[in-house]
């Protein structure tokens, strides 16, 4: 990417030639390039051809293009462009200027310019039209030589101007200012009047060719001039094309006259003449057809201009009438005058005219000559020199080339010719100054075509001369003759069939086909008999002047007078000569657009007048030679790549040594290039050898280079993403293994507790197995005892009751028989009795009678007893069975615990009421007092100390060892600041507080909450357990043990928030106004009671009873291992003062 090509279209096109492009984008195969115009192209694999690399040389531009590697029309074209785009117009190609008409006034003409391009060689600085007029100026003073400086491009490419530089220049270096050298400068103006007109081409055209030769004398001040003028367009003054004008000096004239000297003249305005505004259709000039089709005599005088000289002319109108619209011809001896038809009139009115002006013309020119020719005098000779200012038409080939054309082509291909040869002699005097070998060295020029066209016998411009002077030749009889001459000719190009009219030409700058209609005509370029007549006739001296040489002539001399091209031939041949005493400098004009518009350059344009230039030759000769050359410093600079171990030109002590070395080892020894003085010479190949290892060894280096960095650059960055791996796998790894290692952990502890909780379980089953059995056997034992001490106990009981019964029996049954007796003792005493009354018998009957009664009495009492004693079992056994139904009903947990604890009275009792009361307290005290008396009178007795030695294990001896802070080893009826014992957990220490306080409040110490009416949220309903669990992980707690312990004795009362304080004061002052009595004392000591039981609802929400507050010590204990010990110790201190019950 950012490579320079060459990049060839091939589309065919005559002028198209390749254009430098550079790479955008090189992807996938195809190539994107941007061309110089701006344009993107794609080549595509298949098109690789299309593409060439650029050399070096043609990237950025050089000032001598003699220097380019790509020495071809793209690498001038090129160089031309880039160079134009900068605003630098001019450039060198060896010592030719080719200066491209920049359309627009540049900086760089200015008086300064002109001091620093004074003196100085060419090369010195930057290309310049000044560069090259001080160098003709400098080398005729120095080598007292004429200087000629030919000066070539198509119309509107800057000649005229470029030659006026150079006469400005010279003007001004030669630094005298004499009356002469302004003649010389000031004729210019009348020249470009007269000869100058506005084409399509260029607004200020010169229509002829000039040669300026500027003498100066021995100081090299300017001495005089010598202006020759050739070819005048004079068919212009008749019509021109559309867009076009005359010659200026007619606009001039007309506008710049007074209407006076207008009306003495009989002038009018430009738009009054036919030959001045003209109209044409395209089909009109083509056809070179007059405006009026009627035959208007009149007008061939009144309109044109030239009844405005022929009035002048001071002729007779009717013979001027005559003249034009009749002919006279001779034939064996007699006049025959015949009439014209309109188009031969019309053609002998602007041949009569463009007669006139072609005379005027040269006259001007002499004038001219006689103000600023001197002519040399005999002894200064030796010491006058010259500097000739060529300027000329160039090459020209459009689409019907006349006679003209021929002309302007047949010196151009003489200035070639001269061009080619001078080129070559100046490679000759380079080869011969470096040393260099050059015999074998050839090239071609274009001698051929010039002895076709002038030179050789019967050559073209003779057989049309012969044809001119023939009566009866026309332009296909010459032809013809062309035809059978040079049919065999390379360089002619004849016509494909006989209707055809034109031949072709191949001139050094391409092929030109030349119409040969009115060749012989314009060739002869005479006027008839008739009109030098008129002319003679005139009065006017300076018609007549000007015709003298036409009237001197003669009829017959007329005819055998020199023709147009014969005479231009020897002009030629005049210049030709002229040139070659001179030493030549060139300039080529380049038109950059056919617009006149600045910064446009057409590539195709430019390419068609680099060709017709000739430049191309210089690079033919260059290459036949040895093309490539370079100074031994640019040699070991550009391709000491080629050579490991070569250092820079700077370094060097031979460099010459070391170009032969490089040059020896890529080239090789016997190849065609050669070593001179300061310069090694090469031929295009070794060039593009040499390129090709230049460009594969720093290829080689720029790629080792790119993969070291490449190594280095992704080296780094491997590490950084290799170290960034390794990182995130150390942490991932440290991650995966932590998890698992914590998954296995809580797997082998789950293990682990699952085990112990097996062999707990298994040791548990087997102990409690065993205890089960052990019981079993004791309780068997226990059983078997009591049975048999129940046994021994019924039986004993047995015994006893039956023995109870049979003595009660024995009793009862003693007592019947007692009573029997007796009844029968009474019987026998009555049967006494009564036998002393009634007879024995009677005695006895009656007797027996009375003792049935009393044995029935007997019997009835009996049964009496037994009923009630019946009735009595059945009371007794509904007795037991109440018993027992009693027995079944379940037991009231908390009614036993009141009961059993009752004695410990209600726990109405408010803080600070223990102990003395103070002053005015008294009768609150009482009643608590009193009840207080009653419970210890009814509490049981502290039991009997054991009779165990226990002194080493008192519990005061350990409270004095293990309680923190001042706590001793007696009760105190306060909460405590600190736990007991110390622990580290600081739920421990909370709970080991909230015990203490329900400890406080279950020995009626501390008051129970009694604002749950106001504070019931439902709590109270939620089981003991649960608001451990829950207030024991609070974090209240920490702050409450920070209050504690941070504040000492300052109880702090805004600890949870003045929302809660407000709660409490306002239930404060509840309590006051339900108690008036409360002194402020009482108050305070209720708020700092209060104030530490923040944070935990347990303690706070409601008066618990006391089975709760057992089941929240209890529970503390179970869940909190480490608050056992406290708990036992404060159970200590709490027994220590408590009377203990069986339940305790
Ligand atoms: N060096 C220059 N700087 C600025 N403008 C220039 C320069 N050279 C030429 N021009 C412009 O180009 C126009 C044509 O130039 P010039 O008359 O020298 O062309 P020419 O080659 O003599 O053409 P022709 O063959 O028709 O006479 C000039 O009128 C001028 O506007
Ligand atoms: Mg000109």
């Amino acid at each position: 990417m950012g490579d320079y090509v060459w990049m060839d279209l091939k589309t065919g096109r005559e002028f198209d030639v390749p254009i430098g492009a550079v790479v955008k984008l090189c992807d996938s195969g195809q190539i994107q390039v941007v061309d110089d115009e701006g344009n993107e192209h794609w080549i595509f694999p298949h098109n690789a051809s299309h593409i060439k690399p650029m050399h070096p040389t043609s990237i950025h531009g050089v000032e001598d293009m003699i220097r380019l590697g790509d020495l071809n029309e793209a690498g001038i074209l090129r160089n031309l462009l880039i160079r134009y785009r900068e605003h630098l117009i001019y450039t060198y190609t060896g010592s030719i200027l080719v200066a491209v008409n920049p359309y627009q006034l540049l900086p760089i003409y200015s008086p300064e310019q002109i001091r620093l391009y004074t003196n100085k060689k060419i090369g010195e600085m930057p290309p310049h039209i000044f560069a090259i007029a001080d160098n003709c100026y400098y080398n005729m003073q120095r080598n007292n030589r004429d200087q000629c400086c030919i000066i070539s491009g198509e119309s509107g490419a800057g000649k005229t101007e470029s030659t006026k530089l150079i006469l400005q220049f010279l003007a001004a270096i030669s630094g005298q200012h004499s009356w002469i050298e302004q003649q010389v400068l000031e004729a210019n103006p009348i020249l470009e009047a007269f000869g100058n007109a506005k084409t399509i081409r260029n607004d200020n055209s010169s229509r002829f060719g000039k040669y300026i030769d500027i003498h100066f004398n021995k100081r090299g001040a300017i001495e005089g001039a010598k202006i020759e003028q050739y070819l005048l367009e004079k068919s212009r003054v008749c019509r021109q094309a559309h867009d076009e004008r005359n010659y200026h000096v007619f606009y001039c004239m007309l506008k710049g006259m007074t209407p006076e000297q207008k009306k003495k003249l009989g002038l009018g305005k430009a738009t009054d003449y036919n030959y001045l505004a003209m109209v044409r259709t395209l089909r009109e000039i083509l056809a070179i057809r007059p405006v009026d089709h009627v035959f208007p005599k009149s007008c061939l005088c009144s309109e044109s201009i030239s009844c405005m000289l022929l009035h002048h002319a001071q002729v007779d109108p009717q013979d001027v009438m005559n003249c034009l619209t009749s002919r006279t011809i001779i034939t064996r001896g007699e006049t025959v005058s015949t009439p014209l038809s309109m188009e031969q009139a019309l053609d002998v009115r602007d041949a009569f005219v463009k007669g006139i002006y072609g005379r005027l013309f040269v006259w001007i020119v002499e004038k001219i000559n006689a103000a600023i020719y001197r002519p040399p005098s005999h002894e200064l000779q030796s010491v006058r020199r010259s500097i000739g200012l060529l300027d000329i038409f160039g090459f020209e080939n459009f689409t019907v080339n006349s006679f003209e054309q021929l002309c302007i082509n047949f010196a151009n291909e003489n200035l070639q010719q001269f061009f080619v040869r001078h080129v070559f002699k100046l490679e000759q005097e380079e080869y011969n100054l470096e040393n260099i070998n050059w015999q074998h060295i050839e090239f071609t020029d274009n001698q051929d075509a010039l002895d076709m066209i002038a030179i050789k016998p019967m050559n073209i411009i003779s057989l049309i001369d012969e044809e001119s002077k023939f009566p009866k030749g026309t332009d296909t009889t010459m032809l013809h003759k062309l035809n059978s001459q040079h049919k065999l000719n390379t360089n002619y190009i004849p016509p494909k069939n006989n209707h055809e009219t034109q031949f072709g030409i191949n001139h050094f700058a391409g092929v030109v086909y030349y119409e040969t209609k009115g060749f012989l005509e314009k060739n002869r370029d005479t006027l008839h008999g008739d009109i030098i007549q008129l002319v003679h006739s005139s009065k006017n001296k300076f018609i007549k002047q000007i015709f003298q040489a036409d009237v001197a002539m003669g009829a017959e001399t007329r005819k055998r007078s020199p023709t147009l091209s014969s005479q231009f031939k020897r002009s030629l041949e005049l210049l030709m000569r002229t040139l070659s005493g001179c030493q030549p400098f060139f300039v080529r004009c380049i038109k950059p657009n056919e617009y006149k518009k600045p910064m446009l350059f057409d590539r195709e344009l430019c390419v068609r007048q680099l060709r017709y230039s000739g430049m191309m030759e210089t690079i033919r000769i260059r290459r036949a030679g040895y093309p490539i050359r370079y100074s031994f410093v640019e040699f070991v600079d550009r391709y000491r790549v080629l050579m490991p171990g070569v250092k820079p030109a700077y370094k060097q002590g031979d460099l010459r040594g070391t170009c032969q070395r490089i040059a020896e080892a890529v080239l090789g020894k016997d190849d065609d290039w050669q070593i001179g003085k300061t310069k090694i010479f090469l031929k295009d190949h070794h060039d593009m050898l040499l390129e090709i290892e230049r460009d594969k060894a720093i290829t080689d280096k720029v790629i080792l280079i790119q993969k070291v960095v490449r190594g280095f650059k992704n080296r780094s960055n491997f590490l950084k993403v290799r170290h960034s791996a390794l990182m995130i796998q150390r942490y991932w790894r440290g991650h995966n293994c932590r998890k698992n290692y914590g998954a296995m952990r809580t797997g082998f502890l789950r293990l682990q507790a699952l085990c112990r909780s097996r062999k707990l379980h298994t040791q548990y089953h087997m102990a409690r197995r065993r205890i089960i059995e052990f019981q079993a056997r004791c309780r068997g034992c226990l059983v078997r005892r009591a049975f048999r001490h129940r046994l021994w106990a019924v039986f004993t009981i047995q015994a006893y009751a039956r023995g109870m019964i049979a003595r009660r029996l024995y009793k009862r049954l003693k007592g019947e028989y007692h009573r029997r007796l007796e009844a029968e003792k009474l019987r026998l005493a009555e049967e006494e009795r009564l036998r002393k009354e009634m007879s024995a018998k009677k005695a006895k009957e009656e007797a027996e009678k009375k003792h049935q009664v009393r044995l029935a009495q007997l019997a009835r009492e009996d049964a009496e007893r037994e009923v009630k004693e019946k009735e009595e079992a059945r009371r007794k056994k509904e007795l037991l069975d109440k018993m027992e139904k009693a027995r079944k009903e379940p037991v009231n947990d908390s009614d036993m615990v009141d009961k059993m604890f009752g004695f410990l009275g209600t726990t109405s009792s408010l803080p600070g009421q223990e102990g003395q009361a103070p002053n005015g307290f008294e009768d609150l005290e009482r009643a608590q007092k009193e009840l207080e008396e009653e419970d210890l009178d009814a509490a049981l007795p502290l039991p009997e100390e054991e009779e165990e030695d226990l002194s080493e294990y008192k519990f005061a001896k350990f409270a004095a060892t293990y309680f923190q802070g001042t706590t001793t080893h007696t009760y105190i009826r306060r909460p405590l600041k600190q736990p007991l014992l110390y622990h580290e957990d600081e739920g421990d220490q909370l709970a080991a507080l909230a015990v203490w306080i329900t400890i406080l409040r279950f020995m009626g110490d501390l008051p129970e909450p009694k604002y749950h009416t106001a504070m019931s949220d439902g709590s109270e309903k939620i089981p003991v357990m649960t608001k451990i669990y829950e207030t024991l992980g609070k974090k209240t707690y920490k702050k409450e043990l920070q209050a504690l312990q941070g504040e000492g004795e300052v109880r702090i009362t805004h600890i949870d928030g003045h929302k809660k304080n407000s709660v409490r004061h306002k239930l404060v002052s509840l309590t006051l106004k339900k108690k008036s009595k409360l002194t402020e004392e009482v108050t305070k000591r209720l708020q700092d009671g209060e104030s530490t039981l923040q944070g935990n609802s347990m303690l706070e929400d409601r008066p618990t009873s006391n089975l709760e507050k057992l089941h929240f010590i209890i529970g503390n204990g179970i869940l909190r291992p480490a608050l056992r010990l406290e708990i036992s110790a404060k159970s200590q201190l709490s027994f220590s003062v408590v009377p203990p019950t069986p339940s305790s």
